[in-house]
């Protein structure tokens, strides 16, 4: 029988909030949580996978819910509040182990990373993630802390942002979104969403906007993902959630676009890898060796009943890695 990679009852706690998360089901079955065991679900969001999680180390067990959105970490204490098994901090993932010792957790049974934003930060104007809505131009996943979106438009070079634009949105029109920006705002600073969707829609000629995704899709997810720094802490992440697993332990990371997934896949690779020497070595010098093997060899992809019920799963995929017995 086909089993849908949507949520089940069992999984999708019942009023969870706000957002419902992608690929629930195939995650919980990959981590293989069990009755008193350590769970970290370092991207809580609304709780969605932590209730899931929560509800398969019960009892005896415990999940360590981080998110670095204030916001999110707010909502989150009182979805929780009262339930034991489910401790709730705010910070980055990428401080997983740290965070997890404030709690006197050294090894975890499992760590699911759903990476991306949640409904409500696209759905809150106020943060500034939306093109949809009019905003200032924010961005920042924890508002206390680094640039905003705004001071990177207004304050980076042309070139600069050119570049940023083509290498983080994978945007064709990179050149003529900076140029137009840079126009702009030598009149006016740019301040808010509004203004900075015109001018990529401005700079983009309507035969070339793309047919299913707003022409300022890309230029918003290279401003989201420099804003928050998001490939450097997935990289941080990724070695933390590897390094504090016990022997056996699973990691699940699902990811929305081709730049975190091919981050995942690469890092999941190297260190599914016994020897990183070049091919025509005759003998191994880089003393690597593998410390997780890889639970699926092909990405899981939501299927069809998924897809037709949430648009946001459209580019979810996810992979999972256990670590090794000996792989400390
Ligand atoms: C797709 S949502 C997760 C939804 C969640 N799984 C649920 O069931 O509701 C991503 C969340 O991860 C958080 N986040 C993204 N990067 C993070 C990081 N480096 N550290 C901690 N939280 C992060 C965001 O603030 C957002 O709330």
């Amino acid at each position: 029988m086909r089993r849908s990679t949507a949520a089940t009852p069992g999984d999708q706690a019942p009023d969870a909030p706000g957002h419902r998360p992608v690929l629930l089901h195939p995650l919980i079955e990959n981590l293989q949580p069990r009755p008193g065991q350590t769970a970290v679900d370092g991207t809580a969001g609304a709780g969605g996978v932590t209730a899931a999680l929560a509800g398969r180390v019960r009892p005896g067990g415990r999940v360590i819910a981080i998110d670095r959105d204030p916001d999110a970490a707010a909502t989150l204490r009182q979805r929780f509040a009262g339930d034991p098994a489910v401790r709730v901090v705010h910070g980055d993932f990428a401080d997983m182990e740290s965070i997890a010792a404030t709690c006197g957790v050294t090894t975890a049974d499992c760590v699911a990373l759903d990476l991306g934003v949640s409904s409500m930060q696209l759905d809150t104007a106020a943060r500034g993630f939306s093109f949809m809505l009019d905003g200032p131009l924010d961005m920042r996943m924890d508002p206390g802390s680094g640039d905003t979106a705004a001071a990177i438009v207004n304050t980076y070079e042309e070139d600069a942002l050119a570049t940023l634009l083509r290498e983080l949105g994978d945007e064709r029109f990179a050149r003529q979104i900076a140029r137009e920006i840079a126009r702009r705002r030598s009149q006016a600073p740019l301040h808010t969403t509004r203004q900075l969707r015109d001018a990529v829609e401005a700079s983009i000629p309507r035969r070339a906007w793309p047919k299913r995704i707003n022409p300022a899709t890309r230029t918003f997810q290279a401003l989201r993902i420099a804003v928050n720094r998001e490939l450097e802490s997935l990289e941080r992440g990724l070695q933390a959630a590897l390094h504090i697993l016990r022997p056996g332990g699973r990691l699940g990371v699902i990811s929305f676009h081709s730049l975190e997934d091919t981050l995942v896949k690469n890092a999941l690779h190297v260190a599914a890898t016994a020897c990183l020497c070049p091919p025509q070595q005759s003998h191994c010098t880089c003393a690597h060796r593998a410390t997780i093997s890889l639970v699926n060899r092909k990405v899981i992809l939501p299927d069809a009943d998924e897809l037709a019920a949430n648009p946001r799963a459209r580019s979810a995929r996810l992979r999972v890695a256990e670590k090794l017995a000996d792989g400390t």
